[in-house]
């Protein structure tokens, strides 16, 4: 099969969706890679580390035009709405149940799309969303601390403290993947950490997992606004499946927060848990509300995308070899993850959300592959 590697073109974006590790895994197993020029540069992967391993270096139009299996890693935006093909299998994050334009483009096209996050293993884990997810949420941490520093509008606060200075308190709402990588960040920086959870599991879990590190309390409206205004930073890391955030820490609780302590939302991709967030990019990454600094990136992980293309094309190279190795048909009959993933094939929307989301027909992906 021949596998392409088009450049990502979206503002900020300097992930790429193959390393060149992965290339050479694919042209060994006999496969033609086509990489489009300066790709993986925003990776620190120049064209002559794919050509090493046999990757041909192509221009954008050949890339598009001439790939039966293409790799992104954001969703095609409207000036490549036109090279969808059919014939063309595109594999890449898609979130087309917000997208309704791209919705129409792919059907029309006829295109096979199969989104990195409808990709879903029969326990309900996302494996192509869990490493960007680990990459935020150490990030959270990371950046946290940094806005703390007095001179970038901070409290003035050294998280770790030093022997006979107490350290800082980190919050942490929502003790998932992000939550879990935020917690073990905060403490690698000495921080005193309170996760807040709504499932018991889950903090018993935490529990063993972090051997007791950690202060595990049950989310309430009550214990949320008692941790927040004691807090030096609280990350905001809660997810409701297929639903908005919910707003859990409001105005008030912000107002009651110390002057110059942080909040990062992990969240506001889902539209945010802090009532006074708002999406943010890496070029202008936070804004002050009652003088608490909000950090909201949107897309935290394409502030470090030398991490993220190796974290995300980790996850997504077995189901790349799948798909190469045996066509789409056969890799999804061998595995059900990657069947959740197809959404579009030749103009029939195989997702039931992403039907029911435009009020599309549905046809179930057994009648159309
Ligand atoms: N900004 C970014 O760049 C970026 C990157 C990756 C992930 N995210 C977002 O981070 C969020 C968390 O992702 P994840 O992978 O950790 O999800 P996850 O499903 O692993 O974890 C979410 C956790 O939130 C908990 N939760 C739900 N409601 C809660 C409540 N009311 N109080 C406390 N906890 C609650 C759940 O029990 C779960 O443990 C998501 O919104 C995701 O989209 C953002």
């Amino acid at each position: 099969m021949r596998v392409g590697v088009a450049a990502e073109i979206k503002p900020d974006e300097y992930r790429v969706a193959l390393t060149p590790a992965g290339a050479l895994e694919l042209t060994r197993q006999g496969h033609e890679v086509v990489v489009e020029a300066g790709a993986g540069e925003g990776s620190a992967f120049p064209d002559s580390d794919y050509e090493r391993v046999g990757a041909r270096i192509v221009s954008l139009d050949e890339v598009w035009a001439s790939s039966d299996l293409l790799l992104k890693v954001k969703e095609p935006i409207a000036s490549e709405y036109g090279r969808l093909r059919e014939g063309l299998t595109l594999f890449t994050y898609l979130h087309i149940a917000a997208d309704e334009p791209l919705t129409r483009a792919l059907l029309d096209s006829g295109v096979t799309a199969v989104a990195y996050e409808t990709v879903e293993t029969a326990r309900g884990a996302l494996p192509l969303l869990a490493p960007m997810s680990e990459v935020a949420g150490r990030l959270s941490a990371q950046a946290g601390a940094y806005f703390l520093e007095k001179p970038l509008g901070g409290r003035g606060l050294l998280l770790g403290g030093v022997p006979g200075v107490a350290p800082g308190q980190v919050v942490i709402i929502g003790g998932g993947i992000v939550g879990y990588n935020a917690a073990i960040m905060a403490l690698g920086l000495g921080a005193q950490v309170t996760i807040l959870e709504r499932s018991i599991d889950r903090m018993r879990h935490l529990e063993e997992i972090l051997s007791g590190r950690v202060t595990l309390l049950m989310s309430s409206t009550l214990e949320i606004a008692a941790s927040v205004a004691k807090a030096d930073l609280v990350i905001g890391a809660v997810l409701i499946p297929g639903a908005l955030a919910p707003k859990l820490v409001t105005r008030e609780m912000i107002a009651d927060m110390n002057e110059g302590a942080v909040v990062v939302d992990v969240a506001i991709d889902q539209g945010g848990c802090f009532e006074t967030s708002h999406a943010t990019t890496h070029s202008d990454p936070v804004f002050v509300v009652d003088g608490v600094t909000h950090y909201c990136v949107a897309n935290m992980p394409g502030g470090v995308p030398i991490t993220s293309t190796k974290a995300l094309t980790n996850a997504t190279l077995p189901y790349v070899e799948a798909i190469a190795g045996s066509g789409l048909r056969a890799a999804v009959a061998a595995d059900e993850s990657l069947a959740k993933g197809v959404n579009v094939v030749a103009g029939n929307v195989t997702y039931e959300a992403v039907a029911e989301a435009h009020g599309l027909d549905y046809t179930p992906l057994a009648e159309v592959l």
